[in-house]
């Protein structure tokens, strides 16, 4: 069940100002870095609450971040940018919007509207698509559906933060033209069309300037964009006190401790910071309060409100929706559920469905729905499921599942958690069901912990090797039985970024024999530490860490064929891990990690009607691609994973996405994620994906079949335009295949004869039909005046070069069979 949302609140400006003026310069200064870190300092003399802000692009984490706070997980970005649709997004703004006023959050650290400059980043999944367009306007609508409910949006990380190598401290060289006409585009529309309430400075820079001290800041977001809300920094990302201050950054995060507090009273006493620069800050933060009702006399809007039953719904209709249908070679799908018999459902994630990407934007969902628990809900009860891994995909040893574990002395799936001091006398414990522990900034318990234990019983369920094991950095000590299984000092790989400590930390691990039903304890100790830089606060991440027995993979893939020969359809499940895609770390590769390629290629050569369903957030090679019978692309689909899957495999729901991003065929002239001392050169400048005129292309950007088929019959624009105006372009589609379908129609341009650089071509806009067999439907694209514009370097201002514009209309930026001109002069 969904309420729809009410109206903003208005805010008065003087009393905001009046409210800022009251405060002396130290009170102020003080609300100016985070109180710790998902939080900001409440200020009782105006009227202002504790605000709190949490990650993020999947779900709203809230502050604590583990399974006892579980958070609705949706579509990640790119399953929503898939999906083309602006009014399904907003509803999922809305959904987060609830989701966060569940959790106490005021403002959510999302969306990450950073482009797919290559498919080798790591936080790929994590944003929209290579095209600023389309970011653009999959941004703005998430943005409305969340800050309509109330709740602040945070658009990041300005800018060009488009890769994770040296993240930090790298210089992005970017070409004027490329930062304008790509990397801030959508900046610049979530900004003007969404009224976005804060911005994240990113870690990078950008032309020599460290973002958080950018004078883009100021200059673009205040004067050129008119920006009224915050410039947050992203975590630990401010470096300098002066400098940053000076700049248009408002909020250092987290904190309480960083480079700005007494050192920048010192200076505003000095004069070398401006005290008006300090209200200016203060001022925005007061408004972000009001904006969200932290504010004294403030009520925010209310978001609309969903029951679980609602918001399951929701999310497995969005993930079905963002779903690509890249081959469907004789109409193999949908299938019809009456005639599936016996079904393989095979793969390293058939069974444990990755439903998002790592990093920041990592949060537990209540459940998960995999492939195959979906399918063999929604299948016709005699039909038949066989299933096998085929391979292991990761080489780590897996989060501890609780099947396996209980609390020593209980019958209780879980483990026992317990803190202790330096004396070892236990000052807390807490009997949990997952078995990933994070603390960032501080413990839930009192008193001066130096070591946590965790405590349970393995139970084997099969007899044979069993290996254990722990994840972190750190100092950890495990005993299995009598034996001390290891005691190591865990450290991160030399140079790796902090969050690759976090997502996939070093593991230490060892193998235990076990009989059926026979059981063993697990203690494993860690010593808690500091956070690294920030005294006093504590940053406990760790795992226990457990692999049940494995035939290997060549016993797999044997097992795996004969499901498939004996099968009369195979859907057959691959994707990336958490050790390819995630924050902290670009690709390595963008192959299927393990020996999932060749996986595929012997299923498919078992069984003809094999459909190869892809769980990952960014492009994976398939040189198998034409050796299957369908494709199928899920992303990372949020925990309704198998549901939707089912729904779209059997024909319940079309599969709705196109692809956000060119899908290429190898590797080959891809722009590098590696910076050299220091430097990221983005020489490709305008040549990102399809407007690349050398790129290796399996699938091209705006791809993805429905269960129809469709004849472009016209196109229809101006043969004028003047300057400045929308230009609105009619194209006549007719559904020529079996059943009801929806197809997104693309205009894209371009200028063959133009005296200055282009890309091959551009998307302008698009629109979606919906239409019945045989009918005939009309597309109206909404062409903006900034389509045929681009930004003159010399003038600094977007200019139009009069003249012949090409319009072409399609069903991909490969596939445009309509086209027209256009004189814009
Ligand atoms: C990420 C941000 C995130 C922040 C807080 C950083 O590492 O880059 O996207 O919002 O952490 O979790």
């Amino acid at each position: 069940m969904k309420q729809s949302a009410a109206a903003l609140p208005a805010i008065d400006e003087s009393e905001l100002v009046a409210r800022v003026a009251s405060l002396s310069l130290e009170l102020k200064v003080r609300l100016l870095t985070g109180a710790d870190f998902w939080s900001l300092h409440p200020e009782p003399a105006v009227g202002l609450r504790r605000l709190v802000v949490s990650d993020g692009p999947a779900g709203v984490r809230g502050e604590r971040w583990d399974e006892r706070d579980p958070s609705a997980n949706v579509p990640s970005p790119t399953a929503l940018a898939a999906t083309w649709d602006e009014e399904l997004v907003e509803e999922l703004g809305g959904v987060l919007a609830s989701e966060a006023r569940r959790k106490g959050i005021d403002v959510v650290l999302a969306p990450t509207v950073n482009l797919h400059r290559t498919p080798r980043a790591g936080r790929h999944f994590e944003c929209f698509s290579e095209d600023p367009l389309l970011t653009a306007r999959i941004g703005v609508s998430y943005v409305r559906g969340l800050q309509d409910g109330g709740v602040g949006a945070t658009v990041k990380h300005f800018i060009a933060n488009d890769s994770e190598t040296e993240r930090m401290t790298l210089d992005a060289r970017v070409g004027e033209r490329a930062l304008r006409e790509l990397y801030l585009a959508p900046f610049e529309a979530i900004v003007r069309e969404a009224g976005v309430w804060s911005v994240m400075a990113s870690y990078n820079g950008v032309n020599g300037e460290a973002m958080t001290e950018s004078s883009l800041l100021r200059d673009i977001l205040h004067r050129e964009l008119g920006f009224d809300g915050v410039v947050m920094s992203d975590w630990f990302a401010t470096r300098s006190t002066e400098a940053s201050a000076r700049a248009a950054l408002d909020l250092v995060m987290p904190g309480p401790v960083g480079p700005w507090g007494d050192s920048l009273v010192a200076l505003v006493r000095a004069g070398n910071v401006d005290p008006a620069t300090v209200d200016d800050k203060v001022l925005r933060i007061l408004r972000l309060a009001a904006r969200v009702g932290a504010l004294d006399e403030t009520t925010p809007a209310s978001p609309p409100v969903y029951d679980d039953a609602g918001i399951s719904a929701a999310l497995r209709r969005i993930a079905a929706a963002g779903f690509v249908l890249a081959s469907n070679d004789r109409d193999l799908l949908p299938l019809d559920p009456s005639a599936v018999r016996r079904i393989a459902v095979i793969g390293p994630n058939a069974g444990a469905a990755r439903t998002l990407g790592g990093g920041s934007a990592t949060v537990f969902p209540p459940y998960t729905v995999s492939p195959l628990e979906g399918l063999r809900v929604a299948l016709e009860p005699g039909a038949e499921v066989l299933h096998g891994v085929g391979v292991h995909s990761s080489s780590r040893v897996p989060l501890a599942g609780p099947e396996w574990l209980h609390v020593p002395g209980t019958d209780e799936p879980g483990v026992e958690v317990r803190f202790l001091d330096a004396d070892g006398t236990v000052l807390a414990s807490e009997h949990r069901h997952g078995c990933a522990f994070t603390w960032l900034g501080s413990l839930d318990h009192d008193g001066t912990i130096a070591r946590i234990e965790v405590n349970a019983v393995l139970r084997a369920t099969d007899a044979g090797t069993y290996t254990v094991g722990a994840s972190g950095l750190g100092r950890y000590r495990m005993s299995v039985g009598d034996e001390i299984a290891f005691d190591e000092r865990l450290e991160l790989r030399p140079g790796a970024d902090v969050v690759e400590g976090l997502m996939v930390p070093p593991q230490a691990t060892h193998d235990v024999e076990l009989a059926a039903g026979e059981e063993i304890g697990i203690l494993l100790a860690h010593e808690v530490g500091p956070l690294p830089d920030v005294p006093g606060s504590v940053g406990v991440n760790f795992q226990l860490n457990l692999a049940p027995p494995y035939r290997g993979d060549d016993q797999e893939i044997e097992r795996a064929v004969a499901a498939a020969v004996a099968a009369d359809v195979v859907v057959l499940v691959v994707g990336t891990t958490e050790e390819v895609e995630s924050e902290g770390f670009d690709r390595a590769s963008l192959s299927l990690p393990g020996r999932q390629d060749e996986l595929v290629r012997r299923v498919a050569a078992a069984n003809p009607n094999t459909i190869a369903v892809v769980n990952a957030g960014a492009p994976v090679l398939m040189p198998w691609a034409h050796d299957v019978a369908a494709v199928l692309i899920a992303w990372f689909p949020g925990q309704e994973f198998g549901n939707a899957l089912a729904d779209v495999l059997l024909g319940a729901a079309e599969p709705g996405g196109r692809l956000p991003t060119t899908w290429p065929a190898t590797e080959s002239g891809l722009p590098s994620t590696r910076p050299v001392d220091g430097v990221l050169r983005y020489d490709e400048g305008l040549s990102i994906g399809y407007r690349s005129r050398e790129r290796d292309t399996l699938f091209p950007f705006g791809h993805g079949l429905g269960f129809s088929s469709w004849a472009y019959e016209s196109i229809d624009a101006p043969r004028h335009a003047t300057p400045g105006a929308v230009v609105r372009v009619s194209v006549g589609v007719r559904n020529t295949g079996p059943r009801r379908s929806r197809e997104v129609v693309q205009v894209y341009a371009s200028r063959p004869e133009s005296a200055i650089e282009r890309p091959v071509r551009w998307l302008v806009g698009f629109a979606a039909v919906v239409a019945d067999p045989e009918q005939l439907a009309t597309a109206t694209i909404i062409v903006p005046p900034r389509a045929f514009e681009h930004w003159s370097v010399g003038d600094g201002s977007w200019v139009l070069e009069p003249g012949t514009f090409d319009l072409a209309a399609g069903a991909s930026s490969a596939v445009l069979p309509m086209s027209t001109r256009i004189t814009v002069a």
